[in-house]
């Protein structure tokens, strides 16, 4: 079965990134949709021509979770772009975050330090519906160190192609530009 790219042109001109930016970005994440298909259909072949225990196959199956990944988190970061940062849109995410970490203020310090870390991934915030918890993760690269179980609500692109065309090594200020324009409807359908 193959996985079609969805369609984000609606947001050059609505976030505060430059269009060539958005525009490289979005080939990217295309990009993924392809190679993700590629593999399926390598590791398809591979299974029906009844060489599933081969290196070749082991090797794409590691490869998945990476392509895969690669998908699905630029899905979850772009669809949460394009708001105005306006956060009382999602009164029970909040409400959860400020029980989680006793106030806003303290859970955008940890979010924002955690997508300062060096190295090149992701900052998903997690939301564990067990616990009521909620987790400022760093993703390495697409496919490390996620938190099994939990519901990402907030998805921070902090590879470098997300903002050096745009600010340059200056992550900070890219990440409190996309955090100012969180889609919190988004954010709130998440839960
Ligand atoms: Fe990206």
């Amino acid at each position: 079965m193959e996985i079609k790219p969805i369609e984000f042109s609606e947001l050059l001109g609505k976030v505060p990134l430059s269009e060539e930016l958005l525009k490289n970005h979005l080939k990217l994440y295309e990009g993924y949709v392809t190679n993700t298909n590629l593999l399926m259909k390598k590791l398809e072949e591979i299974r029906l021509s009844g060489n599933a225990l081969s290196p070749e196959f082991a090797e794409l199956k590691r490869r998945f979770a990476w392509e895969w990944n690669g998908v699905r988190l630029h899905e979850l970061y772009f669809e949460n772009l394009g708001g105005n940062g306006d956060k009382s849109l999602a009164p029970r995410v909040v409400d959860i975050i400020k029980g989680a970490f006793g106030s806003f203020e303290s859970f955008k310090e940890d979010l924002i330090a955690t997508a300062k870390m060096r190295g090149i991934g992701w900052v998903v915030t997690y939301f564990d519906p067990h616990t009521n918890n909620v987790f400022n993760a760093w993703i390495n690269e697409h496919n490390e160190s996620h938190l099994a179980g939990l519901k990402p609500l907030i998805v921070l692109d902090v590879f470098e192609h997300a903002y050096m065309l745009d600010f340059g090594i200056n992550r900070p200020d890219y990440i409190n530009t996309i955090f100012d324009n969180l889609n919190w409807m988004v954010i709130e359908s998440r839960i």
